[in-house]
């Protein structure tokens, strides 16, 4: 369980301990980038049954591991798979993105949901984290993660991907009222599918809010800060000890007001940030996780050893875990990664 992998760089960082060379593991490290995940993938029908099927799952999330030594596991699932436990259809088309049906597009739309998170729904999930646990070494960290309420209700809103998250910010201004019982009804699933994965044997979780970066200040707050806050509250009630890495992308500047308002154990870092501006305001107060742009980590060569050299100058000597500033492309070259790997693995804080 959540304390048992002291060797664990990760662990450390989190407990506030700088490492020597930083830890480093990359947000959908487990994916199409790789063969052998392409290979499986094929076999395995569609990519709910992928996340559902415990077996496949469980190898997917192992592959990177072994494939590049990372520090941390991330277990292979989605963020969509919380709507399907609610109630809602979710699909992925191939190279369509996700679909969910119905949209929740007003509140009377909620009525179409159970009210709370069907935890057998997810049983294969538990399952999963139970087999990857027992295969990883133990300086190993398995991460569990869930979707933050607002990035979940966008899609839960629209019905599939949206550029500018339109949908849900509309219902927001609309009918914050009703808006509000959607996030709530998010915030209570996320805090028991949450402790779940700890009782299942992850060492600690990311609360990913890829799209918190469009919502205006006092709706940053609202929609992103608050809940998080609510969700890291409820999971330490239940799992006293729970560790937890809270990524609200995009945040800017408001990364120092979720900082002031969440006690997250880590904050993730997009590569969007101004670095000396998250050295000196975040990382003063909070070990961070970043902010390697996945584009440099595409392009290779130069521009990448650069952008690594700038990612470990900015965090280095204080408590960091290595990581992009958003989930790797499908098309990285494999030996991007190698590359960047070596540089991470030869600096020294
Ligand atoms: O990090 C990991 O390796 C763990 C696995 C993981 C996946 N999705 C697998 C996946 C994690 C942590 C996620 C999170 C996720 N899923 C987020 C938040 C972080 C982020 O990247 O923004 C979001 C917004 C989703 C929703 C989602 N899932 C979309 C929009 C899509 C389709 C677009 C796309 O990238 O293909 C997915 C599908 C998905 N989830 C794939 C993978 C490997 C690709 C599906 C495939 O292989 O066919």
């Amino acid at each position: 369980m959540t304390s048992s992998h002291t060797d664990s760089t990760i662990l450390s960082v989190l407990a506030k301990r700088v490492s020597p060379r930083p830890p480093v593991w990359l947000m959908r490290q487990a994916g199409r980038y790789l063969p052998e995940y392409r290979e499986l993938r094929a076999k395995a029908g569609s990519f709910l049954d992928l996340c559902f099927t415990p077996a496949f799952a469980a190898e997917v999330t192992l592959q990177p591991v072994r494939r590049f030594g990372f520090d941390a596991a991330i277990l292979f699932c989605d963020i969509l798979v919380v709507p399907h436990a609610l109630g809602q259809t979710v699909t992925f088309e191939a190279g369509e993105g996700p679909h969910l049906a119905p949209a929740i597009e007003t509140a009377a739309g909620l009525s179409q949901l159970t009210g709370t998170v069907d935890l057998d729904a997810l049983g294969a999930v538990f399952e999963t984290i139970a087999r990857v646990r027992s295969a990883l070494p133990s300086q190993t960290a398995l991460l569990g993660f869930c979707g933050a309420p607002w990035t979940v209700a966008t899609y839960m809103v629209a019905g599939h991907g949206t550029p500018d998250q339109v949908p849900a910010r509309l219902f927001a201004y609309r009918d914050p009222v009703g808006f509000e019982k959607l996030i709530d009804l998010l915030v209570q699933a996320s805090i028991d599918y949450l402790a779940a994965q700890f009782r299942a044997g992850v060492d600690a979780v990311q609360l990913f809010d890829t799209w918190a970066g469009v919502l205006g200040s006092a709706e940053f707050d609202r929609w992103c800060t608050k809940p998080a806050a609510r969700i890291v509250a409820g999971l330490r009630q239940k799992i006293p000890d729970a560790k937890i890495i809270g990524f609200p992308r995009g945040a800017g500047t408001s990364l120092l007001r979720y900082m002031e308002d969440v006690p997250v154990d880590a904050i993730g870092l997009d590569w969007m940030i101004d670095r000396s501006f998250a050295r000196n305001k975040i990382q003063s107060r909070r070990p961070v996780q970043g902010n390697l742009d996945p584009l440099a980590l595409l392009a290779g060569g130069a521009a990448l050893d650069r952008e690594v050299d700038a990612v470990l100058e900015a965090f280095s000597g204080r408590p960091f875990i290595f990581n992009l500033g958003h989930g790797i492309l499908p098309e990285t070259p494999i030996a991007h990664v190698e590359q960047m790997l070596r540089r991470v693995r030869k600096s020294h804080s």
